[in-house]
């Protein structure tokens, strides 16, 4: 079984690039099932439900989300009935949409994709410990293979999570910095983990926003307003091998120039 992640989808550069390259990509890397993190896809924030479908129209089986859930208001009513596009478990209790999706890959297994995010520099109510057991729990009553997006904004707190799910999960997959690490490994207890997939966008860019723009708001302090940049598009994130049981065999890291 070989699944394939992409790694945060920004603006609209990284969603065309999605939908122009990733069908033909499935097919070259045998990808039975893809999970796409979309938390960047409406302009570099957020994901509105028609942007939502295409991603899930151009090969996505479940679509993520992250600190920029709620961004666009649209997106809490498609999550309320959506059960392929999931957002973090650790948002406020009585938010709308669900953190567990229980997919089929192309052969027929299921496979369960669970969303979580950082404590460390985020503002989540909960963190992420306080909710994990009792997500991957289910997710393992529903399926063997279970992929857990963790969309944090700390190293320390990704390798830690990683490692509190090794032997339960099949991958841990690090998202939301937008730069991919080169830590892709498989861990003693066959969970496969990388502290950053990267990013599916114009990486000529500070990750994802005109360079300029970003450092002239780092530079004077004053409310500068984003625009997404558009070169240097790659698709980036992992493929990740495993067995009937759910085991991690292999990842390897993705990074694929468009066009
Ligand atoms: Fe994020």
């Amino acid at each position: 079984m070989r699944l394939l992640f992409l790694a945060d989808v920004f603006g609209s550069a990284g969603r065309r690039a999605v939908e122009e390259r990733l069908p033909a990509l499935r097919d070259e890397l045998g990808a039975d099932f893809c999970v796409v993190n979309g938390e960047n896809a409406a302009d570099g924030r957020g994901l509105t439900p028609k942007l939502a479908d295409r991603l899930l129209a151009a090969g996505a089986d479940v679509v993520t989300l992250g600190n920029h859930v709620w961004a666009r208001d649209e997106i809490g009513p498609y999550l309320a009935q959506s059960d392929r596009v999931i957002r973090p478990a650790n948002v406020a209790s009585g938010s709308p949409g669900r953190a567990l999706a229980v997919g089929q890959s192309a052969h027929g297994t299921p496979v369960a994709v669970v969303n979580v995010m950082g404590w460390l520099f985020l503002d989540v109510p909960l963190g992420p410990f306080e909710v994990l057991d009792e997500l991957v729990e289910e997710a393992r009553r529903r399926a063997k293979i279970v992929v857990v997006d963790f969309h944090a904004e700390a190293t320390s707190e990704k390798v830690a999570v990683a490692r509190w799910l090794d032997g339960r999960v099949t991958a841990v997959i690090g998202t939301h910095t937008h730069v991919q690490t080169s830590d892709a490994r498989i861990q003693p207890g066959g969970t496969a983990a990388i502290t950053d997939a990267g990013m599916t966008g114009p990486h000529d860019s500070v990750i994802g926003v005109e360079a300029d723009l970003a450092i002239r708001r780092m530079r004077t302090g004053m409310p500068v307003r984003f625009r997404p940049a558009e070169g240097g598009v790659r698709l980036e994130g992992v493929v990740v091998d495993c067995d009937a049981e759910g085991r991690a065999t292999a990842i390897e890291t993705l990074r694929v120039q468009h066009p």
